[in-house]
């Protein structure tokens, strides 16, 4: 079988104003990435790092993110429920939890999940977590979010003090773009 992205984001948008959205979407999820190599003919073989915007609004966000090898983006959560499908390569989940009676902000580890081709993972509207791309080649997963992904205010924690701050997506999206220069350094 095929995957029709405009079938996806539409089934994706039928079901986000009912009584489960995240439940119904990682259902679409979980059968998209059920054919890992149809939805990477679809969305075409990664060559870069890249949050690549499938489908963005106020409701529902829809992104095709390629992780470079060995990249890592800090704690951060979402403020909005998500659904992730690992379609090629590997996402290393780390969750964090908000340290008891702590006025800083601080965070520890909670547990983790290894995600690969055709695992689908749902997240909690705050659930707090790390990605690695633990692998020598790309990642790719679909990632689904009840909301806009890019606009909405959250946070996200220094990967070494593990003090919170407010997200910051410029900063994020230029992650993947340093991936990819040190990918394209270590090439030449
Ligand atoms: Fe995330």
């Amino acid at each position: 079988m095929s995957f029709d992205l405009d079938t996806f984001i539409s089934d994706c948008a039928d079901v986000i104003a009912g009584p489960a959205p995240s439940k119904a979407v990682r259902e679409i999820v979980a059968r998209a990435v059920s054919e890992p190599n149809a939805l990477q003919q679809a969305l075409g073989v990664p060559t870069r790092g890249q949050i690549q915007r499938l489908h963005v609004s106020d409701e529902l966000t829809v992104l095709n993110v390629i992780w470079a090898p060995g990249m890592t983006i800090m704690p951060h959560d979402h403020h909005m429920w998500a659904v992730i499908g690992v379609y090629a390569g590997r996402e290393d989940n780390i969750f964090w939890r908000r340290c008891d009676n702590d006025s800083n902000g601080l965070i520890e580890a909670a547990g983790a999940k290894s995600l690969g081709p055709g695992d689908v993972r749902p997240l909690g509207r705050e659930i707090i977590h790390s990605v690695t791309n633990p692998t020598s080649q790309f990642t790719a997963a679909i990632h689904v979010y009840g909301g806009d992904f890019f606009t909405t205010e959250r946070s996200e924690w220094d990967p070494a003090t593990l003090h919170e701050h407010p997200y910051d997506i410029d900063k994020n999206v230029a992650l993947f773009e340093r991936a990819n220069r040190s990918l394209e350094q270590g090439q030449e």
